[in-house]
């Protein structure tokens, strides 16, 4: 079975269910609590153009760094987070350097966006550098993922091309790939973005697959800047009711960044179907334990807003039934009543409440709690810029990391 994005059949091909050869662990020891996973790749040494290609040599023989990927939260530890995050609060406070005066970096789109696109193409221009946007299937060529492939279907190049010339005209790619719902054992390889870090020689920056870690740093960024630490605080990551399944990259990025953090995190989720993929789960209890916090799994709305400093809304899909989405709907329609409203929200001490966005009112958050003065959703969009420009400081011109 073929994989191949950005053709007219994107929704409908069957994701092919091989593994990604070549996948390697962790990106340093130590900085995952979690077994390797094929999303987790190694740093590329040895290979391609700029400051960050090649890493050869022992300390002391002027060894430079490898060049690092960013395609998951799980590949960096709190401190070089927090790093960036300090990065991205001076970037926020006044003028700063165009640190990237001649760089330029591609945004591969094969799913819709407002924000990341604008906040990516505007942060790049704010430092001096270039981005160009790519939509495969729509002004770029359709692209065929599988490895072997007899290319007679309607994809025009392979990603080994497309990742290899990318990285001889740019210093870095950045890609949305969503997941294409038919199988989860598949989709959770995430292999559109795989593909591309193993191709490419220069950086790859996960703009949303399975999971969304530029949203987790405008998170971080905006709870730090509205309570102050993050340290003993309590997140609830509540599920909401949306008409259709949606993607669970974020309520996988928010569990695991605010446990990262050092949160109390509770997921509040109609059924056990909804809980979030072991993968996430796994590692947001070992960060969460490891500082002395918990990660709790509620199905009971108000013990689960009681005491909560943060409510972040998302809805997403139920694992179990992905590809069987009409055996989904029941337990969905069940469930309307997991909007976050103003009601739920007395239940807490006042809790801030934030949404990655887009969101839709009224059917996942009441107007009254997104107009609400402790609503923060605006903030983080906002944020998603600042974060952003730090991640490319520190990937493309050797900023802080
Ligand atoms: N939150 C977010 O990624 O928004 P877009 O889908 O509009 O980019």
């Amino acid at each position: 079975r073929r994989c191949c994005y950005g053709g007219a059949g994107d929704r409908g091909v069957a994701a092919a269910a091989r593994r990604i050869p070549g996948s390697r662990g962790s990106a340093r020891a130590g900085t995952s609590i979690i077994p390797p996973v094929a999303h987790e790749i190694a740093p590329v040494r040895g290979a391609g153009r700029g400051r960050f290609r090649g890493c050869e040599g022992g300390a002391g023989r002027g060894r430079r760094p490898a060049m690092r990927h960013f395609l998951s939260t799980l590949d960096y530890t709190r401190a070089e987070l927090e790093l960036l995050l300090a990065t991205a609060r001076r970037l926020k406070a006044g003028p700063h350097a165009q640190t990237l005066g001649g760089k330029s970096i591609a945004l591969v789109f094969f799913n819709p966006s407002l924000r990341t696109r604008t906040s990516f193409e505007l942060g790049m221009h704010q430092l001096g550098g270039k981005a160009i946007v790519l939509e495969p299937g729509k002004g770029a060529w359709p692209i065929e993922f599988d490895e072997g492939a007899i290319m007679d279907g309607e994809p025009e190049e392979h990603v080994r091309e497309v990742a290899q010339v990318l990285s001889r005209y740019v210093d870095a790619i950045a890609v949305r790939a969503f997941p294409k719902f038919q199988r989860w054992e598949d989709d959770r390889e995430d292999r559109v973005i795989q593909a591309f870090a193993r191709h490419a020689s220069v950086p790859v920056i996960n703009m949303e697959t399975i999971t969304h870690p530029c949203q987790e740093l405008a998170l971080a960024m905006t709870l730090q800047e509205r309570l102050g630490g993050t340290d003993g605080k309590k997140l609830l990551l509540t599920w909401t009711y949306h008409p259709k399944p949606l993607n669970t990259a974020v309520a996988n990025s928010a569990l695991i960044i605010a446990a990262k953090l050092g949160m109390d995190v509770t997921l509040l989720c109609p059924s056990p179907e909804y809980v979030l993929d072991p993968r996430y789960m796994a590692a947001a209890q070992g960060f969460a334990a490891a500082q002395g916090r918990s990660v709790t799994v509620s199905h009971d709305i108000a013990s689960a807003y009681r005491g909560a400093d943060v409510v972040y809304a998302k809805s997403w899909g139920a694992l179990p039934y992905f590809g069987r989405w009409a055996d989904e709907r029941p337990l969905r329609e069940r469930s309307r009543g997991f909007m976050v409203d103003a009601e739920k929200m007395a239940l807490t001490p006042n809790a801030l409440f934030s949404h990655c966005l887009p969101v839709r009112r009224n059917v996942k958050v009441s107007d009254e709690v997104l107009d609400s003065p402790r609503a923060m959703h605006i903030d983080e969009a906002e944020n998603r810029l600042h974060v952003q420009k730090a991640l490319l400081d520190a990937l493309l011109a050797g900023g802080t990391l």
